[in-house]
């Protein structure tokens, strides 16, 4: 077979095509007879003397290919040795067969081997952490297939909202001389024998002086953070959708994340359905975050529904753990947003709330099913004293922060933003027992390679 000559068509294509010549009452010469010409790799296979049955797989789908041995006596020995990810091209006529895995089954008349495979060493028994080691080959299945289609699709979602609201994209440092989010989980870098030097938290510290340059900014990049907590929403490296924007209102930051969640699981349920039904997500639960309006309760209230509803007492002060966000969280069924934290619990630059200094109007959305915080954001302080006492109090020193408080000597304007973190979103969606798996090799405490 001359590969150079021959167009191939994906899996799903070839499949739809057979669907569209039934469509067209088998009369018409033009359905090449069901001719088709595929390629990919072997996902399942069995045979006998005289029949060898493959399911092939390509990133569309899977189909059924069968090959009688009569058509092919000169390669059969071959074709004999075929094993489980061995890569193939195929050509023969395609048709319908409810009794094969997609409902389609290809007679093949042509096949060129590209290559025949090792003995794939992935199966069923294998455990987390083997399956860890050879995560690099588990990125073909099915379900890690699925899922970083679903991701492809939210990372899509997210730029399209923010292009479509007219933030423009903005970069920021990754190597970062400040802390923003708690010293205790930096991680160091050993910046020419230099100390002092990190791995971006958040952008937010070098996205505040950029608003005044171009007002509504966002960005998708990595973040990173030393946690020591070996839970199955926290990664040491993950993708952060973080936004910034001037003159916005404590409400304007929080409609945005309504805004930004409803549009990424609107997307996925739009060009996703086969993807979730892989992964068998019940996708009545992501429904009523795209059409109902997410809960807005304060700090106060959720203590009150935790100790009405929940019978869980926390005493004013302090922050919800996963435990009870988690309590929380069971009460609705779209992502709810939690307002105004106490001061102490927060990062050092929210505002404080007017009329109630004990709390801040940071806002944290909760997301359904126990998937925990989505997303962080809060209205910005303006005042750079106040910041200055914040940062003193939490053994920093403000000299470092210079740059940062210059954002608010010339020309300060209410502002703020937020956080998202999109392997949490992609767990969510996915419904996944782990964020692990809403990354192609996710870092933890435990794990840096592959
Ligand atoms: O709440 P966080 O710490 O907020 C910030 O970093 C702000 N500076 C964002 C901003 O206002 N620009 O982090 C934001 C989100 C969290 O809500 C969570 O979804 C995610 O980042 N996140 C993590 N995701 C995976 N693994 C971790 N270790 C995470 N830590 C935070
Ligand atoms: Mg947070």
């Amino acid at each position: 077979m001359k590969t150079h000559t021959q167009k191939f068509i994906s899996i799903q294509e070839a499949i739809e095509k057979a669907r569209h010549s039934q469509v067209r009452s088998g009369s018409s010469k033009d359905q090449a007879k069901g001719e088709v010409a595929v390629r990919g790799w072997v996902y399942r296979e069995r045979g006998s003397n005289a029949m060898k049955f493959i399911v092939l797989r390509d990133s569309s789908n899977i189909i059924q290919c069968v090959l009688e041995r009569k058509n092919f006596e000169k390669q059969w020995d071959e074709i004999d040795k075929i094993k489980i990810e061995s890569s193939l091209e195929i050509i023969g006529e395609i048709k319908e067969d409810k009794r094969a895995p997609t409902g389609f089954e290809i007679q093949v008349k042509k096949i060129n081997i590209i290559q025949i495979a090792e003995d794939f060493p992935i199966n069923k028994d294998l455990n987390e952490e083997l399956l860890g080691d050879r995560r690099h080959l588990w990125l073909r299945s099915r379900k890690m297939t699925a899922v970083l289609k679903i991701r492809s699709t939210v990372f899509n979602a997210i730029h399209e909202y923010f292009r479509n609201n007219g933030f423009y994209e903005y970069q920021s440092p990754i190597f970062q001389a400040v802390q923003c989010e708690g010293g205790s989980i930096l991680f160091n870098v050993d910046y020419f024998g230099k100390k002092g030097v990190f791995l971006a938290q958040t952008w937010q510290l070098y996205a505040e002086p950029a608003i005044f340059s171009l007002e509504k900014i966002y960005t998708l990049a990595p973040s990173f953070r030393a946690e020591e907590s070996k839970t199955s929403r926290h990664l040491t490296e993950y993708w952060h959708a973080e936004m910034e924007v001037a003159w916005a209102t404590f409400k304007d930051i929080q409609d945005h994340g309504e805004g930004l969640i409803k549009n990424i699981v609107k997307r996925v349920l739009n060009e996703n359905k086969p993807e979730l039904e892989i992964l068998e997500r019940d996708i009545k639960k992501l429904e009523p975050t795209v059409k109902k309006p997410f809960p807005r309760i304060t700090y106060d209230d959720a203590l009150k529904i935790l100790k009405d509803k929940c019978k869980v007492k926390i005493p004013w002060g302090k922050d919800l753990r996963t435990i009870e966000e988690d309590e929380l969280s069971k009460l609705y069924d779209t992502p709810i947003i939690v307002t105004n934290y106490p001061k102490e619990v927060k990062a050092f630059y929210m505002k404080g709330t007017e009329g109630n200094p004990k709390v801040v109007n940071g806002c944290d959305f909760i997301g359904p099913e126990g998937y925990g915080e989505l997303i962080g954001g809060s209205e910005r302080e303006a005042d750079p004293d106040k910041i200055k006492k914040r940062l003193i109090e939490m053994g920093e020193k403000p000299e470092q922060y210079s740059f940062y408080l210059d954002t608010r000597k010339y020309g300060s304007v209410p502002h703020g933003g937020f956080g998202m973190g999109v392997e949490r979103v992609v767990s969510w969606i996915c419904g996944l027992d782990t964020i692990k798996d809403a990354i192609a090799f996710p870092r933890t405490m435990t794990r840096f390679t592959p």
